[in-house]
């Protein structure tokens, strides 16, 4: 019978996936993990306080999301197209009892309201951090972080920029949202 409702449910869902297939495949940036030390470095950057809501915008395994969560007492949401990393981010997020705080979504970063986030960290592509960044501007209010690894938001200007070094030299940018000029 449990099966039966499953395939059900699975039948159901087919019709929305089978409108709008592009909506999972618009992988705009390879999987490369962060290494610890970066994301150690991206959330002291940030200054994140508790409570605060941070996106990970292409999470992959979700190591900042459960960072952020873990030692950073934040709600922590990560954005992810590939669905095999949502699902291992999710088991991972689960396995360190986080589920209350963290979580990971399927879907592109192009098509996400993260309205709402206090730190948005990014290890993607200049020139996508430049698409995202019309969003950056709509979505986030004065007084919020978006920390880079490795890759500027063009026509931004940092607040802050560090280097730490790995198996290669890694920088971290941090932008501050300004309120708007009057
Ligand atoms: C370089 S990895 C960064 C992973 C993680 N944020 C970190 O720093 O360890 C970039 C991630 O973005 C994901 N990605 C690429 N295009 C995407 C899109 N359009 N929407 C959501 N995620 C995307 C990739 O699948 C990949 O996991």
């Amino acid at each position: 019978m449990r099966a039966s409702v499953g395939f059900l449910l699975a039948i159901a869902a087919l019709p929305a996936f089978s409108q709008n297939p592009r909506a999972y495949s618009n992988k705009l940036a390879p999987y490369v993990a962060s290494p610890t030390r970066v994301v150690d470095l991206m959330l002291e950057m940030a200054k994140i306080k508790p409570g605060e809501t941070v996106y990970d915008l292409g999470s992959g395994d979700g190591r900042i999301v459960i960072a952020a969560a873990g030692k950073y007492k934040a709600k922590a949401v990560g954005v992810e197209i590939s669905p095999k990393l949502v699902a291992s981010a999710t088991a991972d997020i689960e396995r360190a009892g986080l589920s209350a705080d963290a979580r990971v979504m399927q879907g592109d970063i192009l098509q996400t309201d993260f309205t709402g986030a206090d730190v948005v960290t990014l290890y993607l592509e200049t020139k996508l951090n430049g698409e995202l960044r019309p969003h950056l501007e709509k979505f986030l209010k004065p007084g919020a972080r978006v920390v880079s690894h490795d890759y500027p938001v063009p026509g931004w200007k940092p607040t802050r920029v560090e280097k730490v070094e790995g198996r290669v030299m890694h920088t971290v940018y941090l932008y501050e949202i300004q309120p708007p000029k009057k």
